[in-house]
């Protein structure tokens, strides 16, 4: 049996077709039930809904012997976990965005606000440039709209949100796919399976 975590919401349920294609599928799987575990004991498959940014956890505790994951909730959580496979969904960019017409006031530390702290932080100490973090949890294009940060550091994915609130893209910082991830110590155990696994998922990836 292979337990597998995935993220609740859109970017799972398109994971969870690819599984389905690969051979994983599990009868009982229901997106809209409020059931967060479900088990296919024919095909050996268990799957937990798990919110997406806990996945690392689930993953490095080895509760789920593997998981899907965005590159950017690995970067930001820095999870002790094996990164197995792009899966080449999912995909959008990292990057910093700002009111359109923005300008950089080199004399001062630049406000950021972000779900990214990490990231933000990294990214900024590269470039050598003072930093002040807002840390919010969401809606993070609000804050510049508001004047309560210079920029952001946000996913975009459709550029629709930053559009909509009078805001783009100044740089960015990296590109994000979803990602197959497998706990250390189960790999050992059931090295077979999981590689067994990678390899059927290879086969359904998307074109580049
Ligand atoms: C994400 C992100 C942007 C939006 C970008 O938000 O934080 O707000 O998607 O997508 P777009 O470029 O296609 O418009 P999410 O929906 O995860 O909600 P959040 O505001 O809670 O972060």
């Amino acid at each position: 049996m292979i337990n597998i975590a995935l993220p609740k919401g859109r970017l799972g349920e398109k994971v969870y077709k690819m599984l389905e294609k690969a051979g994983y599928a599990c009868d009982e799987f229901d997106k809209d039930s409020r059931k967060l575990i479900f088990t296919d004991e024919k095909n050996g498959v268990q799957y937990f809904w798990v919110k997406p940014s806990d996945v690392p956890i689930y993953v490095q505790r080895g509760a789920a012997d593997v998981g899907v994951a965005g590159k950017d909730i690995l970067l930001e959580y820095d999870a002790d976990v094996y990164e197995m496979l792009d899966l080449k969904i999912g995909k959008c960019r990292m990057a910093v965005a700002a009111k359109n017409g923005y300008r950089d006031d080199l004399s001062k530390p630049l406000v950021v606000a972000t779900k990214f702290v990490n990231i933000a932080k990294e990214f900024y100490a590269g470039k050598n440039r003072d930093i002040d973090i807002i840390k919010l949890s969401g809606s993070i294009e609000l804050a510049p709209i508001l004047g309560m940060s210079d920029v952001i550091v946000d996913i975009v994915e459709t550029g629709t949100t930053l559009k909509e609130n009078d805001l783009g893209v100044i740089e960015t910082i990296l590109p994000i796919s979803a990602r197959l991830i497998v706990n250390k110590a189960k790999y050992k155990f059931k090295n077979d399976e999981i590689d067994n696994m990678v390899q059927n998922l290879k086969k359904e990836l998307p074109d580049d």
